[in-house]
């Protein structure tokens, strides 16, 4: 069961990373591919590669997922398992200000991985898509069921999208395609375009840190290991050939931003300077999921506590850039 083959895009990614060291360290085999972009610091992409490099069972593929011939390669050179899509214009603020970036990854790119795992019959077709797209709801906890008609900035948009074509190539090919929309993922190794790599970066330099919305943005933040549990579970599920589903990744908890950041303050032990904003255009004011579809289906639940998940965040930050 073990010499299976999974193909990982966004592996040298946040998530991708800590999805591919699991399932390698669990003795899979995984197909990374990544373009390793210049998004953010790409050294972070590169040590975090090195470190999957280690493991025997780890083939890395520098491919970028717009290029469908060398993509098609590589899925007629292996014989694939299972495909967990997370390669993505990741980021809601910058769809702003790039937003052709997000048509072209999480649109042209995500139709070949789709296109291509229809075309070798791939089992199991996993991908990324976001609490993002419940865009600005009245009623909380978020559940899989409201209406997400109306995404307020491209980001959200593109991930509908995915939704919406994976359903309809369930649909047409009895492809089982499952969608995850993940809320608020940290922890090591995490992005340094997102607000815990920002904000303790400027903490400890002393400079002073953006809060948006004056500071009243709730977040249901989700340990990075917990959405790779989630993850991992549903990959080497055997029962689960039910076409089209999608499914919320969340801690099933809310935290008010100001004291995420009290949280990351206690960690340093150094107080932020705050520099209070208004509410940026695009950004949701709250996320707080409901999980109970994936706990009934995989019997899965989010176990890490913010105040456990922030002090490993900072120990990681602390020990990666000394
Ligand atoms: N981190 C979060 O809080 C969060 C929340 C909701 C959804 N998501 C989604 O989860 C997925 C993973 O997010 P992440 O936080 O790990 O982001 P990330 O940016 O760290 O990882 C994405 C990886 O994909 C690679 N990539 C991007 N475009 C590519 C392309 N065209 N070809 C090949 N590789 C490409 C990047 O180089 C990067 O390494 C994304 O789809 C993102 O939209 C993330």
């Amino acid at each position: 069961m073990k010499n299976k083959n999974y193909l990982i895009t966004g592996s040298a990614g946040f998530i991708g990373f800590h999805l591919s060291k699991k399932l390698l360290s669990e003795g899979f085999n995984v197909l990374g591919v990544d373009n390793l972009n210049n998004y953010y610091d790409q050294k972070i992409k590169q040590d975090r590669n090195k470190i999957l490099k280690k493991y025997k069972n780890y083939k890395f593929n520098k491919i970028d997922i717009k290029d469908y011939k060398k993509l098609d390669r590589i899925f007629k050179k292996n014989s694939i398992h299972g495909v967990v899509n997370l390669a993505a214009q990741a980021g809601v603020r910058y769809s702003l200000k790039n937003p052709r970036s997000y048509i072209e990854n999480n649109i042209n790119g995500f139709f070949n991985i789709l296109e291509l795992s229809k075309k070798n019959k791939i089992k199991k077709f996993i991908y990324a898509s976001t609490s993002s797209i419940y865009g600005l709801q009245k009623k909380f906890p978020l559940k899989e069921n409201f209406n997400t008609d109306n995404p307020i900035q491209l980001y959200a948009a593109t991930k509908k999208s995915n939704e919406l074509m994976a359903t309809s190539y369930s649909h047409l090919y009895k492809m089982d395609t499952i969608g995850l929309r993940f809320f608020t993922v940290y922890g090591p190794w995490g992005r340094p375009d997102m607000a815990l790599f920002k904000f303790t970066k400027n903490i400890i330099k002393g400079k002073p840190i953006e809060v948006f919305n004056q500071g009243k943005h709730e977040r249901d933040f989700t340990y990075v290991d917990d959405i790779v549990d989630g993850i991992f579970k549903i990959l080497i599920n055997k029962k689960s050939k039910f076409g089209a589903k999608i499914f919320n990744i969340g801690n099933g908890k809310k935290i008010k931003l100001l004291k995420y950041i009290q949280l990351i303050e206690k960690n340093l032990n150094q107080k932020s300077k705050k520099k209070f904003l208004p509410l940026q255009k695009g950004d949701v004011i709250k996320t707080h999921s409901d999980t109970k579809l994936i706990k009934k289906q995989y019997n899965y639940q989010s176990k890490t506590e913010v105040s456990y998940g922030v002090k490993k965040f900072i120990e990681w930050y602390i020990s990666y850039f000394k």
